[in-house]
């Protein structure tokens, strides 16, 4: 459906194209920040990389202890051994003594960087008094204890000393000179690291990997998963641009956040869409009441025009003034009714405008029987009422109903026609039901009786040459409006309840007003109440 654009131009502010979909310059301005999906990316490969980072960093410095741990311990063991042992070697060590009977030094192990590291540390101590020997290597590092040992420019080696007796270098006397010794025995100190560059490297590239995978994967995964969303965009593009408001949401009641919102969105739409027509129904409506209603009110004024004017003519002889007076005043008087009922009509459609109090229906039934017996003496009007019926409602207005649908019967069925008045209860509210056996309607007529200004085609000939209604014998009937079963009906509406109508050629016509016992009508149900009812009669006037 196309989308109405009123003159202020609201309409089309609201839903019509407000650009061509392209960004707007704002928008343009801030394009550079990220798209969601750019955005997710970039925060799962950050959160990754942070993860990763954190990993590294955590497997690098429990490996580094573990691996230094390991060398301690290796070292510990080394500086154990027997004289032999330790000169049979263990791979990486080295070791150097001082006998400390002699001052003599020397290696225990063939020459490596590593022996003269230790050579050096023992050859500094040669010579020194026995006990200040024990002094500078307690100070270095308890018995057996390793400690880091760095000569001058040389790499730092991870050393342990240990003295040994006299008894102990007997069985080495080939390697080392006998007599009380002390042997220092130590690895570099690199070794403990020498693997973590690996690790290092390897994290790196993996990492570097995974996040490359992530990368792709990711970014396949996000656009899939976004996909719906950017289809949704394109179809609310698509409404805005073309004011299409019959498009809907693709993908809508999955059990997804996406297909959940596309639900929620149709729905929105749904009622939009609904308001939409339903405003342009109701303008239709009023714009088709306007010119209705001018149309009604031309009629008699074109005549009361033509007389004055035949009158200032001098076209009317003496004899036909009074017929001219008469039929002025007809339609003056048809005018005021029109007018009164308009005026009434619009007050009904403010659902405030009812003035509430208990009433008891049986009363008002009774009365409206006997003012239209009253009127018309001749016909027979019958009664089925219980002792008390009481309602909350507007009593004259419920008045004017009874007289309504007693005047249609008078007016639109033969004289002498037998009509009966009911009043029941029926659910939480009371019914009035006024019916006859006259000729009843066309079906066309009982489906349009309750539009404004409709009329059968009896009461049109009637209204249209402004004489009384065919069923009216006494000729002071006004004329038909077909505004009476539209007020019948407003007034219903008002007080929360509904009209319909069951009438069939032949059958008779019945009319039936519902209206809540007690005001309990909030104004949702009072809007509810007073939309355009088309079912109820229509659907009876079907099935006679
Ligand atoms: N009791 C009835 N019997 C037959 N036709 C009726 C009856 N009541 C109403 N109608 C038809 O319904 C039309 C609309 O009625 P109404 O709204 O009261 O307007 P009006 O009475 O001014 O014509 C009438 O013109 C008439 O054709
Ligand atoms: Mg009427």
């Amino acid at each position: 459906m196309s989308v109405p654009s009123g003159p202020d131009g609201k309409n089309r502010h609201r839903i019509g194209p407000a650009n061509d979909g392209r960004p707007s310059s704002r928008a343009g301005f801030r394009g550079r920040t990220l798209s969601l999906r750019a955005r997710l990316l970039t925060g799962l490969i950050a959160l990754t990389a942070m993860f990763l980072v954190v990993m590294g960093v955590v497997t690098t410095v429990v490996l580094g202890t573990l691996e230094r741990n390991q060398l301690n311990g290796e070292v510990r063991l080394a500086s154990r051994q027997s004289v032999n042992g330790i000169a049979a070697g263990t791979e990486g060590f080295a070791a150097a003594y001082l006998s400390l009977d002699s001052g003599t030094t020397g290696m225990l192990t063939p020459d490596s960087p590593t022996g003269e590291t230790l050579l050096a540390e023992v050859r500094s101590l040669s010579g020194l008094p026995r006990q200040e020997v024990f002094d500078k290597l307690g100070r270095l590092a308890e018995f057996e204890r390793p400690f880091n040992l760095t000569i001058g420019g040389a790499p730092t080696v991870r050393a342990a000393w240990r003295s040994v007796s006299t008894q102990a270098t007997q069985s080495a006397k080939h390697i080392m000179p006998s007599g009380t010794a002390i042997i220092i025995v130590g690895r570099p100190a690199s070794d403990a690291t020498s693997n973590m560059g690996g690790i290092v490297l390897t994290e790196l590239i993996t990492g570097g990997a995974l996040i490359a995978l992530l990368t792709v994967c990711g970014n396949w995964l996000i656009g899939r998963g976004l996909a719906p969303l950017r289809r949704m965009a394109s179809t609310a593009n698509l409404i805005t641009r073309s004011g299409d408001l019959a498009a809907r949401m693709p993908e809508a009641g999955g059990q997804h956040e996406t297909g959940r919102l596309a639900a929620a969105i149709n729905t929105m739409l749904d009622r939009i869409q609904h308001s939409f027509s339903a405003r342009l129904r109701s303008e239709e409506k009023v714009r088709q009441f306007a010119a209705d209603a001018s149309h009604e009110l031309r009629t008699p004024l074109t005549t009361i025009r033509g007389y004055a004017e035949l009158y200032r003519a001098n076209a009317l002889g003496p004899d036909e003034l009074p017929s001219a007076m008469r039929r002025i005043e007809q339609e003056a008087e048809r005018m005021s009714m029109l007018v009164a009922e308009l005026l009434e009509l619009a007050r009904l459609d403010r659902s405030t405008s009812l003035d509430l109090s208990e009433t008891d229906l049986t009363v008002l039934a009774r009365d409206a029987v006997a003012d239209a017996r009253a009127v018309e003496p001749g016909r027979e009007v019958l009664t089925s009422v219980p002792d008390s019926l009481v309602v909350t409602a507007d009593e004259p207005r419920i008045r004017q109903v009874l007289a309504n649908l007693l005047g249609n019967v008078r007016a639109h069925t033969p004289p002498g026609t037998p009509a009966t008045v009911r009043l029941y209860a029926k659910g939480s509210g009371a019914v009035i039901e006024v019916s006859d056996q006259g000729p009843g309607m066309s079906e066309h007529d009982a489906v349009m009786a309750f539009d404004r200004f409709h009329r059968g085609d009896g009461a049109l000939a009637a209204a249209v040459t402004g004489r009384a209604t065919p069923g009216s014998h006494d000729g002071t009937e006004a004329a038909s409006s077909g505004l009476g079963l539209s007020i019948v009906q407003a007034i219903a509406a008002a007080h929360g309840g509904y009209a319909d109508l069951s009438s069939g050629p032949g059958t008779g016509t019945t009319v039936r007003l519902w209206i809540p016992r007690r005001d309990q009508t909030s104004d949702s149900e009072r809007e509810h109440a007073s939309r355009p009812q088309e079912p109820p009669h229509a659907e009876m006037a079907k099935n006679p």
